[in-house]
């Protein structure tokens, strides 16, 4: 697998691919792999002749500096995890380059970016749908990869690559679980083994029907609520077990 670090040079590299007339995947992430990364890594492998990752901790989508401080990072384990899928290049971008204007350019959505996740997490969107446009300009893949655990970001995503007439297919993927039915996140390494007993309760009650309140409160025995709410034929929720957010879906 070939590493990238610098923009430009991985802005030269990937349009050599499209010059050879080969078609791009790409798979953004922010490291701390696990099996629902890889799935995307993998369908992507399937549906492209190239496939290329990245890893980059974007600080700008986070409005806590304790989270971006303690998120997990493990890059020599993401790049040894990658080494056995078929992924191609790896793009490790840093921060000063993919900031150069220091976040002066940002793109904002109106409206599906201030409920469900947006209203807890103040600019949280801004900083998903700059980062995920400036890696998609530099990348330049015919089709990205995001997963359906994070439903809003995908639907945001999806938007805005429509609202801006961007050359890319925009495919969401099945949200992968745990075999206790907690969905796969890299902040599920934060939690203490006490917590991680408590935390498939989130995605039974999710999943078990009934009314809002009933589910925030049936929640409510054993995490703070951050939000319960159906739509587009899902229920979202958001939870705070401890120092650990947890976000699922269920589709009803
Ligand atoms: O879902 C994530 O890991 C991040 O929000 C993304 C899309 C890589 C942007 O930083």
């Amino acid at each position: 697998m070939e590493i990238l670090r610098n923009a430009s040079e991985a802005k030269a590299r990937f349009r050599s691919c499209r010059a050879a007339g080969e078609s791009l995947g790409f798979v953004p992430t922010m490291g701390s792999l696990h099996p629902g990364h890889l799935s995307l890594v993998e369908r992507s492998v399937r549906e492209n002749d190239r496939t290329a990752v990245s890893i980059f901790v974007n600080p700008t989508q986070f409005d806590d500096p304790d989270d971006l401080e303690g998120y997990p990072r493990d890059y020599e384990a993401d790049q040894k995890l990658l080494d056995d899928t078929e992924a191609d290049i790896l793009f490790f971008p840093e921060a000063r380059e993919l900031y150069a204007d220091e976040y002066r350019y940002r793109l904002t959505e109106g409206e599906l970016s201030r409920v469900l996740e947006g209203a807890h997490r103040e600019g949280h969107f801004d900083g998903v749908l700059t980062v995920v446009m400036k890696l998609l300009c530099i990348v330049g893949p015919d089709r990205a990869y995001f997963g359906e655990k994070d439903w809003q970001q995908y639907k945001l995503i999806a938007g805005m690559a429509e609202a801006f007439f961007l050359d890319v297919e925009i495919v969401p993927c099945p949200l992968i679980r745990e075999p206790d039915g907690l969905a796969m996140s890299s902040r599920n390494s934060l939690l203490t083994p006490e917590e991680r007993k408590i935390a498939p309760l989130f995605h039974r009650v999710l999943s078990g029907g009934g009314d809002v309140i009933s589910m925030k409160r049936a929640l409510q025995a054993n995490f703070d609520v951050d939000y319960v709410e159906r739509r587009s034929g899902r229920v979202l929720g958001a939870v705070r077990l401890g120092k650990v957010r947890l976000i699922d879906n269920v589709r009803e």
